[in-house]
């Protein structure tokens, strides 16, 4: 405690007491160490309103979780998968609001309001999409786990090639997008396949963009 009645204060007593004043006057009172530290494992719960592969779903986030795991873990959309959780193997992909997006790199509450389409949004086992169709068509898989993200992400890549959205890194070598086989590669680069599948894939996605040409 620092004595006040001291008609003399010393300099090192103005200078603690410098440090306590501007510390009081410019930390809110929420941030005392006590109130810190509750803070920091305070879960963050947020109502989020989303269209799911065309239904209205309301439900409670912790702020602090990634759309992926909204779809798995809160609404049971497993088809959607889990890979790398760090943007680098495609598997989680789906499509927002018409563009196709890794899920794990992203914050489901940054979505209020978006439209998500999911690989169970696509096709039923009696009606299957038609890239569905297609990859069972030219075995575009083997284990299959990259089989949601790939399908999500060549329905995405259609719709770019149809509207002109020049690919990142082709855009220099192609004038206009087509649905070449080169194109569709580069398109669909970001979805890994460990199985190694890469040709009949290419061939299950141009049969489909060429037939909706
Ligand atoms: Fe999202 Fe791999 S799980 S990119
Ligand atoms: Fe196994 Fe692509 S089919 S990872």
């Amino acid at each position: 405690m620092i004595d006040l009645s001291s008609a003399r204060l010393s300099r090192r007593g103005f200078l603690i007491l410098g440090t306590v004043s501007a510390s009081a006057l410019i930390l809110p009172p929420f941030l005392t160490a006590e109130a810190t530290a509750a803070n920091r494992y305070q879960p963050f719960s947020s109502r989020l309103s989303l269209t799911i592969n065309g239904r209205q779903r309301q439900l409670d986030v912790d702020t602090r979780t990634t759309l992926l795991d909204t779809l798995r873990e809160n609404l049971g959309l497993t088809g959607t998968k889990k890979g790398c959780d760090h943007g680098q193997c495609g598997a989680c992909t789906v499509i927002v609001d018409d563009q196709r997006i890794n899920s794990c790199l992203t914050l489901a509450v940054m979505h209020e309001g978006a439209s998500i389409t999911t690989i169970e949004g696509l096709g039923t086992p009696d009606a299957l999409h038609p890239l569905q169709a297609a990859f069972i068509k030219h075995d575009g898989y083997q284990c299959g786990y990259c089989t949601p993200g790939q399908i999500c992400s060549a329905v995405a890549v259609m719709k770019e090639i149809k509207a002109g959205v020049p690919s990142h890194a082709s855009s220099s070598l192609i004038d206009a997008p087509t649905f070449e086989p080169r194109e569709i590669r580069e398109r669909i680069s970001g979805n890994i396949c460990r199985c190694g599948a890469y040709p009949n894939i290419i061939d299950a996605i141009t049969e489909v963009a060429e037939a909706s040409a």
